[in-house]
């Protein structure tokens, strides 16, 4: 959440940190701004809004310096407005600052620095970290770099919670200072020239060179040299990775928006989640990365799925999937929930934290208490430089490929794959026949061709969508492994098109849920042929009896379907196992034409970031 670009080298920073910045904006984009060190001082743009405001601003009066700090937000404290955006400054107005992440116990601070005169320009935890950072720097004894430096050091020590900072200072130009607890920060290694930045996706146009910033580290960035120390100040070893990166704006091709091209790169990055991990003679998955022997996998009797979002949906058709194949009982939690919760967990228990983006705080946060308390704890990421594919002790990544959509499409559909191995592994460890085993892989193996296959039935789904776009609300109904896909469906048409939606198992429907039907409440009903399709159709019935209009999501050709839904939402036939793959891209697809049809900002919905790093 919010995204931190600053940069040291001989060029001008202010267009290198608006486009660095603008390539993190799916971390927040409700106001952004920059702090440039001009010669004579720091000198500050910010605005509300998207970053073509602040770059609006920047354009009508630039800033000449070639080291800088930048942020886009995602609020937290404050409205998202000019005042409240980052940089902040300190009493001197010599310091400027930007964070991710949350002061926790910044009122106890403010109230301290209000009492001793300091007097503060907006609502944020930062700018009370500023104001700490200025106070501690002008009582410091060091002389240059060393003293912002400890100046850091000493007040990280008073601030509770999670950041990731940058900070510049007017009397010493040509440094920056980085620094992390919980929040992610990676140093870009250019020639003559150094980034910091919250993620790699910012630096893709200027270096593939990195240093991951480990949990607690800082850094002293200068244009020629950066030096990484512990909080107690030992000068750390330092590994530079190569990384691959290149979405850039233009990567669209040519869709409107990064959600539908997301959601039409599925046949290929479903195809990268199970590349090289079918394994025909064995009727069985290889999965190299989860750093445990088949006997070890063999003693797990307990799975404990934790995730948020759509990663936690994507695990409940996990619990499904595995409990199917591989009979091991599996249960799913919010990481919110786990972290906090004190609820017992059984011996034998293996933890999987799902995450896209590898770097929500509440998932991190669960894994490394399901870690404290002793359980071992595979990652399932996208992100492969991120701080929960690395605190897990093993993992699969999914490989899908960059997301740059607020709405996750293809990360779902690669999670729910990756379970699809896990089950099938964890199954032939087990009781699981070769034929069953067989059956499944030869369905994986014809999967991307049948998602093309549903990806044709885009224009007819849009035009659906222009039907319902005006609904007041809409429920979405499944069963077994199509409850979560209902959920999923819910989740995407609240957050791209805000209508009010809702999920439930189709059973719920007569115990409260039949009272919201009426003409202006469509349901969503995943219908497609499998062992309770009649029951479905019981649903269906029972909302059509009371004046409700459904939208099924079933076979294609399915004509009694079709004869008794108000609209059918076609998808090709596949193993009952897959299917819910299949069974989410049309609710995909119908969200995301909703949201044209409304006039939605689809890949930036209001109120949301890509990735939560605050709790
Ligand atoms: C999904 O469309 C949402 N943007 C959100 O629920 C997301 O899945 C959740 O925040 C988890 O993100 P992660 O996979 O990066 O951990």
């Amino acid at each position: 959440m919010c995204g931190i670009v600053a940069y040291v080298g001989p060029r001008k920073a202010q267009p290198i940190l608006l486009e660095a910045l603008s390539r993190l904006e799916y971390r927040g984009y409700d106001s952004a701004g920059l702090a440039i060190l001009n010669g004579q001082g720091v000198e500050v743009r910010k605005k509300g809004g998207r970053i073509e405001n602040l770059a609006k601003a920047c354009l009508a009066k630039p800033i000449l310096g070639e080291s800088g700090i930048s942020h886009t937000r995602w609020a937290t404290h404050g409205a998202p407005t000019d005042a409240n955006a980052h940089p902040h400054l300190d009493a001197s107005g010599k310091l400027a600052l930007v964070h991710n992440g949350v002061i926790e116990n910044f009122l106890e601070l403010k109230q301290k620095l209000t009492q001793a005169g300091h007097k503060f320009q907006s609502e944020t935890d930062t700018e009370v970290l500023a104001h700490c950072l200025g106070e501690a720097y002008a009582k410091g004894k060091a002389k240059g770099e060393a003293r912002l430096l400890e100046a850091v050091r000493s007040t990280l020590a008073q601030i509770q919670g999670t950041l990731g900072i940058a900070v510049i200072h007017s009397d010493l130009p040509g440094l920056i200072v980085g620094a992390r607890r919980g929040s992610p920060l990676v140093i870009g290694v250019g020639q003559g020239e150094n980034f910091l930045a919250s993620d790699t996706q910012a630096l893709a146009p200027y270096t593939n060179r990195v240093v991951i910033l480990q949990d607690q580290e800082m850094v002293a960035l200068h244009a020629d040299r950066f030096d990484v120390s512990s909080p107690l100040g030992a000068q750390t070893q330092i590994k530079v990775e190569q990384i691959e990166n290149g979405v850039t704006h233009s990567d669209k091709g040519p869709h409107a928006h990064f959600m539908l091209k997301e959601i039409m790169e599925q046949p290929r990055s479903i195809e990268n989640a199970f590349r090289g991990r079918l394994d025909r003679d064995g009727a069985t998955a290889k999965l190299g990365g989860l750093n445990m022997s088949s006997d070890q996998l063999r003693q797990v009797e307990r799975i404990s799925v934790i995730g948020c979002g759509t990663a936690l949906h994507s695990g409940m058709v996990g619990k499904y999937l595995i409990e199917s194949l591989a009979k091991i009982p599996v249960e799913t939690q919010h990481a919110s929930e786990f972290r906090y919760g004190d609820s017992p967990i059984s011996p034998k228990t293996l933890f999987l934290a799902v995450s896209q983006s590898g770097e929500t705080a509440d998932t991190l946060g669960a894994l490394r208490e399901a870690k404290r308390r002793g359980y071992p704890c595979l990652g399932i990421c996208n992100n492969v430089a991120s701080s929960i594919a690395r605190d897990s002790d093993g993992g699969v990544y999914m490989h899908a490929g960059p997301e740059i959509g607020v709405a996750a499409t293809k990360s779902f559909t690669s999670q729910v794959m990756v379970f699809t191995l896990l089950g099938l592994l964890l199954g032939r460890l087990h009781q699981l026949s070769a034929a069953h085993g067989t059956e499944v892989l030869e369905a994986i193996a014809q999967l991307p061709g049948k998602i093309e296959q549903a990806l044709r039935h885009s224009e007819s789904i849009a035009k659906v969508a222009q039907k319902f776009s005006q609904s007041r609300s809409m429920l979405f109904l499944g069963r077994l492994a199509n409850f979560p896909i209902a959920l999923e469906g819910a989740l995407k048409m609240k957050e791209i098109t805000y209508l009010h939606a809702e999920g439930y198992p189709s059973a719920e429907l007569k115990h409260g849920v039949i009272a919201l039907i009426d003409k202006g409440t469509p349901t969503v009903l995943i219908a497609t042929a499998d062992g309770v399709y009649d029951k479905n159709l019981g649903s269906l019935q029972e909302i059509k009896a009371r004046g409700g209009s459904v939208i099924a999501v079933g076979h294609e050709g399915d004509m009694k379907l079709k004869g008794l839904a108000d609209a059918l939402l076609e998808v090709p036939k596949t193993h009952e196992l897959l299917q819910p793959i299949l069974n989410v891209i049309p609710l995909q697809l119908f969200s995301y034409h909703t949201a044209v049809a409304l006039g939605r900002d689809v890949d930036k919905p209001r109120n949301l970031a890509k990735s939560v790093t605050v709790e």
